[in-house]
């Protein structure tokens, strides 16, 4: 099982929707999301807390109310209930991305936009960036970016492990990378320990509220 799930978050939350969904975080959740002092970022927040629940509640059965969740000390949420069921978040703006699976994972999404290539130089390895140079150099970065923060969360140690140490070319039998979202603005990858058939599916908001009991 590797499903992923995409977020649109268009139309953004009305007051009312948020105000119900809200109850269905846990209460240290709540507090986090009503410090923000934008309501953009507290949506979007809630509603990645939210996706993820709703995902692990279709696969495992287990209820909303069932479930527990705590963090890594690098701050990688993880679910209590079951050491079987990993999962995995990323905003970009308007999107969120989720990654369920059996196996453990880590996914990244980013807007694909103009960007400094000397960046590259700076965080990615000497065979990362010569890929990058080659050839289609802003797409490239982003497929590189989204591949490296995949590897970084999977591993859930954050920046602790300097970017430029590991290249995503390098053979590894464990770890895979898999595109799992892309269009003319985004791309989105997860990297996770087996290759596993993705299942996707892409969804707005009102689609999304649909879908929750
Ligand atoms: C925190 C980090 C894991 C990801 O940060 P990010 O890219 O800003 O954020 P994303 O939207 O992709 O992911 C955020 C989610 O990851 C999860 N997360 C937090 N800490 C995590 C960790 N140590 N490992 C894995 N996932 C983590 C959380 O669920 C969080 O969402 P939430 O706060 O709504 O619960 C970390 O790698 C980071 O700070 N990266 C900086 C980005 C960078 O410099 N990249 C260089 C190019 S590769």
């Amino acid at each position: 099982m590797f499903e992923v799930v995409i977020l649109t978050i268009i139309p953004e939350l009305a007051q009312n929707e948020f105000d119900a969904l809200l109850p269905l975080v846990s209460p240290e959740k709540q507090e986090r999301i009503r410090k923000f002092h934008f309501f953009r970022d507290a949506q979007n927040c809630l509603l990645g807390d939210i996706l993820v629940r709703t995902v692990i509640c279709r696969t495992t059965g287990l209820s909303n109310k069932q479930l527990e969740f705590s963090m890594n000390e690098y701050g990688k949420p993880f679910l209590m209930n079951t050491h079987h069921i990993h999962f995995n978040i990323s905003h970009a703006g308007h999107y969120i991305a989720c990654a369920v699976s059996d196996e453990p994972v880590g996914i990244d999404i980013e807007f694909i936009k103009p960007v400094d290539l000397k960046i590259a130089e700076r965080f990615f390895s000497s065979d990362e960036t010569a890929y990058i140079m080659a050839d289609k150099q802003i797409y490239r970065f982003y497929e590189v970016w989204t591949k490296k923060e995949s590897r970084i969360k999977w591993e859930g140690e954050g920046l602790h492990k300097p970017l430029p140490s590991f290249s995503v070319f390098e053979p590894n039998n464990h770890l895979t990378y898999q595109i799992a979202f892309q269009n003319n603005e985004a791309i989105c990858h997860v990297c996770s320990t087996k290759p596993i058939m993705l299942s996707v599916s892409v969804l707005n908001t009102a689609m999304f509220l649909q879908s929750i009991d």
